[in-house]
């Protein structure tokens, strides 16, 4: 925190990802040097997901999250499933104002094979041009060099991720009065901002074959495939660790229905408004993401000026890696600290709030989508409590099934598949949660 959140003025930067950059993860601004670009593309983000601006999405991120919870109640099977869908719901309605047809809708099936490939292409040490970037020019037929093809296909879909969404978005809703508002009205919508790169730029080149990257550079598109991308994969993991922990607490779930029951009630859903009168529901938040931080390594910062810290010279580009996964597992600071343990804060917001000042990133680059994403989660958690038991599957003999899990491995990690199941708490919340679903509301 010293180096990374006091001294973030040179601190900032990111290191050169030379897999990712020939994968076209480069241009997004997650991955962009401190700069002119960088700061552009994150300006849009940064206001349209402040603490005023995300008041704007709270009716999509309420609608989803209890769309989420009737899907997985009816048939826990589909629970991966169903959060992915309600999940790019949420994001890509924020971004271009699309309401996602299906799990099929190429909106949400090309982001989501972008972000897989974006996270094997920054994993650390999988890649030898990493470390040699010379092999970045290496013929393509040569032995060693299918990194290159593999570095082009997942190119073609990250322009496709961050180009086609913006196309549509220009040619179906632009002046559409009745849509609601979405990042990209930063371009779009009457008298705001920028105008968008030139429609010869973003067709015309393509006819002239150029680079993904050469042919358009619309901070707009750019900044909100970033927040397509990165809102996607690391909340739909928090929200799948969730009901790992929940499954295998049932204690933790009882006492926060008692204390879902005291402040909601039988008779209504949680609304974001409840989330300050719900503090063990905001101690699980954080248990989740202490227990499993699905970003274990952060995203590596870069220095970009010599640095001397307790008598340590750090040299101009070194990388910092933080590992946040140590810091929430220390010991000395957690004791027991693989226990599932939400009463370890002692419903202290202070103590709570030490582990997303940890997952969310540190200094300039802090996740933007902080408040977003906990309010999404924050949803989820209390509608899916106050609504549903999540319990252990059973065999065919009656005997509970632990699930074996492993994480995978990438910069966002995710647990192995595992079954779970839901019972729903009563007639009532069946109706309120089956009420919403069928008025058909997008
Ligand atoms: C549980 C959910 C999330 C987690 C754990 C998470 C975590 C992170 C982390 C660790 C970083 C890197 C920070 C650093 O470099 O120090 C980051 C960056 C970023 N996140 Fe998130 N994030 C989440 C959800 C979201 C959402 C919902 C959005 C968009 C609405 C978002 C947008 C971004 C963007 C645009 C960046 C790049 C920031 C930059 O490089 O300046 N994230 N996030």
């Amino acid at each position: 925190m010293e180096l990374l959140d006091r001294r973030s003025a040179i601190y900032s930067d990111r290191p050169t990802m030379v897999m990712a950059n020939l994968s076209g993860y480069g241009q997004p601004f997650v991955l962009q040097p401190y700069g002119d670009n960088w700061r552009q593309q994150r300006k849009i983000v940064a206001q349209d997901f402040s603490q005023i601006g995300i008041a704007r999405y709270n009716s999509v991120q309420e609608r989803e999250a209890r769309k989420f919870v009737y899907g997985v109640m009816k048939d826990p099977a589909t629970l991966a499933r169903q959060l992915k869908l309600r999940m790019g719901t949420i994001i890509i309605q924020c971004t271009y104002g699309h309401y996602l047809k299906d799990e099929n809708d190429p909106f949400l099936t090309s982001p989501l094979t972008a972000m897989e490939n974006f996270s094997k292409s920054t994993a650390r040490g999988a890649w030898l041009v990493d470390f040699l970037p010379l092999l970045q020019y290496m013929p393509k037929w040569m032995p060693g060099a299918s990194f290159r093809s593999t570095a082009a296909k997942w190119r073609q879909i990250v322009w496709d991720t961050t180009w086609e969404p913006y196309l549509w978005l220009k040619e179906n809703l632009v002046g559409s009065a009745t849509r609601a508002y979405c990042i990209s009205d930063n371009v779009f919508g009457p008298g705001l901002g920028e105008r968008p790169p030139s429609e010869h730029v973003l067709h015309g080149s393509r006819r002239a074959g150029q680079k993904p990257d050469q042919r358009a550079r619309g901070p707009i598109g750019l900044a909100a495939s970033t927040v397509m991308g990165a809102g996607m994969d690391t909340n739909n993991s928090t929200v799948l660790i969730f009901f790992l922990a929940m499954m295998l607490n049932p204690s933790v779930q009882a006492k926060a229905r008692r204390e879902l029951d005291d402040v909601i009630g039988p008779d209504r859903l949680p609304t974001l408004n409840d989330k300050p009168s719900l503090p063990y529901i905001r101690s699980i938040m954080a248990e989740v993401m202490r227990w499993h931080p699905v970003m274990p390594l952060g995203i590596a910062h870069s220095l970009s000026k010599d640095d001397i810290y307790e008598g340590m010279l750090l040299l101009k580009g070194s990388l910092m890696i933080p590992n946040v996964w140590y810091m929430l597992h220390d010991p000395e600071f957690y004791p027991n600290p693989d226990t599932f343990d939400p009463d370890r804060y002692q419903n202290v917001d202070s103590e709570m709030e030490k582990i997303p000042e940890l997952i969310f990133g540190f200094g300039r680059r802090v996740c933007p989508g902080r408040l977003f994403a906990e309010g999404t989660f924050f949803l989820i958690v209390a509608t899916i409590l106050s609504t549903c038991e999540i319990v252990l599957p059973v065999d065919t003999k009656g005997n509970k099934v632990i699930p074996n899990i492993t994480f995978s491995s990438g910069t966002i990690i995710f647990p192995s598949e595992f079954d779970v199941d839901i019972r729903c708490r009563s007639d009532k919340a069946r109706e309120m949660l089956s009420s919403l679903v069928s008025d058909g509301a997008e």
